[in-house]
C-alpha cells in the first residue's frame, strides 16, 4: 500500500525519489562531486572525456583505458549525411536548442543499438551521443549562416574540435582547454529538473534517445539551462549602464529575477561559478576586461540587495559566470545553452544507466506521482452534462 504524501506545488525540493551514486552536491557548504572526486580537482587536472568516462563507468580511467574511450569517441563523431540534408531545410531562424532536441529522434534512427536493452548497448549509444551533439550545435551555426558544416577532425580534442567544426578555425590550446574545462564544470548535477526528465522518461523503458531528447527540452527554460543565455542577454542590455546597482534594485522592485543568481540546492556559492568567476578573470585579462567588470558590478549589486531583502542565499550559479566566458570565447548568446547540453549529456546518459540498470534492490520503480483533483466533478459545481443538441441550441441563442 502506497502512503500518500502531499508535496504538491514544492516542486518536489526535499523529496528523495531515488539512489544515485553519480554526483552529490553539499549545499550549505558549496559541495559538487562526482562519483567521489570534487569537482574543483577534476577540473585542475583532468579533462571533459576523463569525467565523461568516470560519470559512464564509476571510476576514473587509467591510460589505456581513456585512450580506448577517446578513440571510440573521436570515430563516432560524424553525422549520418541525412541529418545535414534535412538541417539544410530547416527554418533558418529555427532555435539551436530546439534543433538540438529535434536531432536526438534523428540520431537514434541509424543507431544499431537502440532496441538492444543491454547495458553495453545503452554505453554505447551515451558514447555516439557525447560525439555527435557538438557537431549537431557546430553543424546548424554554420548551416543557418549559410555556410557548409565541417568534418570532424580526429587529431583535435572534444573541445577543440567543437571549436574547429563551429568556427572553421583551429582553436589555440588554451582556448580549448578553457572549453574542456567548461564542459567538465557542467557535467553532470544530480536529479536537476533535466536529469529528473531523463530518468523519468526512460523509466518507462523508453530507449537513450527519447530520455535525452527530453532532457534537452527540460534544460531550455530560462529558470535551468537557458539562464546562462538570459544571462548575457542582460549584460548586454547593461553594457551602457551607468548604475548598475540602481538597475538590479529596480529590477527587484519589478518582481523580476536576476538571472544567474540562486538555486534550489545551493545556499551559498555555487563551486562552478567560484571557478567560472577565476576563468572571466583570466580570459578578461586577455581579450578586454569589459565582462568580466561588468558580472562583477551586477553581482556585487545582487548580493547586497539580496542580503538587504532577507535572502543572503541568492547568490551566483553556474550560468552567471559561464554566459561572459562563452561570449569572451566568441560564442553567440543562444548557442551557450547548446554546449551546456553538450556537457549535460555525459550527466544524463550516465543517470539513464542507472535508471535503466540499477541493482535489484535499488531499482527505481515507473514514476508515477498524483496531482490533486481541483476541475469539476460530475454534476456538481454546475457541470451538468448536456446532449451537442442541447448545447448546439445554446450556442446560436447567444450568436443569434
Ligand atoms: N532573482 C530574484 N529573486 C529570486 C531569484 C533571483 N535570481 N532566485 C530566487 N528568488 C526569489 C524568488 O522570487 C522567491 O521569492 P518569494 O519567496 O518572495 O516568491 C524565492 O527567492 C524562492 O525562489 P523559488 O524560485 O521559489 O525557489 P528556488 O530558490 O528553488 O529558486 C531558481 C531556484 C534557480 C529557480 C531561482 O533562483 C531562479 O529563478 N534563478 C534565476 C534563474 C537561474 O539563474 N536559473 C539557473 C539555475 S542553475
Amino acid at each position: 500500500m502506497v502512503q500518500v504524501v502531499n508535496v504538491k506545488n514544492t516542486g518536489l525540493r526535499g523529496v528523495t525519489v531515488a539512489d544515485t551514486k553519480i554526483s552529490f552536491i553539499d549545499g550549505e557548504k558549496g559541495v559538487l562531486i562526482y562519483r567521489g572526486y570534487r569537482i574543483e580537482e577534476l577540473a585542475e587536472h583532468s579533462t571533459f572525456m576523463e569525467v565523461a568516462y568516470l560519470l559512464l563507468h564509476g571510476s576514473l580511467p587509467g591510460r589505456k583505458e581513456i585512450e580506448e574511450f577517446e578513440k571510440q569517441v573521436r570515430e563516432a563523431r560524424g553525422l549520418p549525411e541525412y541529418m545535414c540534408e534535412s538541417f539544410r531545410k530547416w527554418p533558418k531562424d529555427a532555435k539551436p536548442m530546439d534543433v538540438l532536441q529535434a536531432s536526438v529522434p534523428l540520431l537514434a534512427m541509424s543507431d544499431p543499438d537502440l532496441f538492444n536493452e543491454g547495458r553495453d548497448a545503452n554505453v554505447r549509444m551515451a558514447l555516439r551521443l557525447i560525439a555527435r551533439l557538438p557537431a549537431v550545435a557546430a553543424a546548424w551555426q554554420r548551416i543557418r549562416n549559410g555556410l557548409e558544416p565541417l568534418p570532424p577532425d580526429r587529431a583535435l580534442s572534444h573541445a577543440a574540435n567543437f571549436l574547429w567544426q563551429l568556427h572553421g578555425k583551429k582553436p589555440d590550446e588554451e582556448a580549448a582547454r578553457y572549453l574542456d574545462i567548461c564542459l567538465i564544470l557542467h557535467a553532470d548535477h544530480t536529479f536537476n529538473a533535466s536529469t529528473f526528465a531523463c530518468r523519468e522518461v526512460v523509466s518507462t523503458r523508453a530507449h537513450m534517445y527519447a530520455g535525452v531528447a527530453a532532457g534537452i527540452g527540460a534544460l531550455s527554460g530560462s529558470l535551468h539551462g537557458g539562464a546562462n543565455a538570459e544571462v548575457m542577454k542582460m549584460l548586454l542590455e547593461l553594457e551602457a549602464e551607468k548604475d548598475v546597482p540602481g538597475w538590479v534594485s529596480a529590477r527587484l522592485e519589478k518582481g523580476e529575477r536576476i538571472m544567474g543568481m540562486g538555486h534550489a540546492v545551493y545556499k551559498t556559492m555555487d563551486p562552478r561559478a567560484k571557478y567560472l568567476k577565476q576563468m572571466a578573470k583570466r580570459l578578461g585579462e586577455k581579450t578586454g576586461k569589459k565582462w568580466q567588470d561588468l558580472s562583477s558590478q551586477v553581482e556585487k549589486a545582487g548580493l547586497e540587495e539580496f542580503r538587504r531583502r532577507g535572502k543572503p542565499e541568492i547568490q551566483p550559479n553556474v550560468d552567471f559566470y559561464s554566459a561572459p566566458v562563452y561570449h569572451m570565447m566568441g560564442i553567440p548568446r543562444d548557442l551557450m545553452t547548446p554546449i551546456f547540453a553538450i556537457s549535460r549529456v555525459s550527466g544524463w546518459c550516465s543517470h539513464i544507466i542507472e535508471e535503466k540498470f540499477a541493482e535489484a534492490q535499488e531499482k527505481p520503480a515507473l514514476y508515477r506521482p498524483q496531482a490533486e483533483y481541483v476541475g469539476n466533478y460530475c454534476g456538481l459545481m454546475g457541470c451538468e452534462y448536456e446532449p451537442m443538441q442541447q448545447r448546439g441550441q445554446q450556442a446560436s441563442e447567444i450568436f443569434g
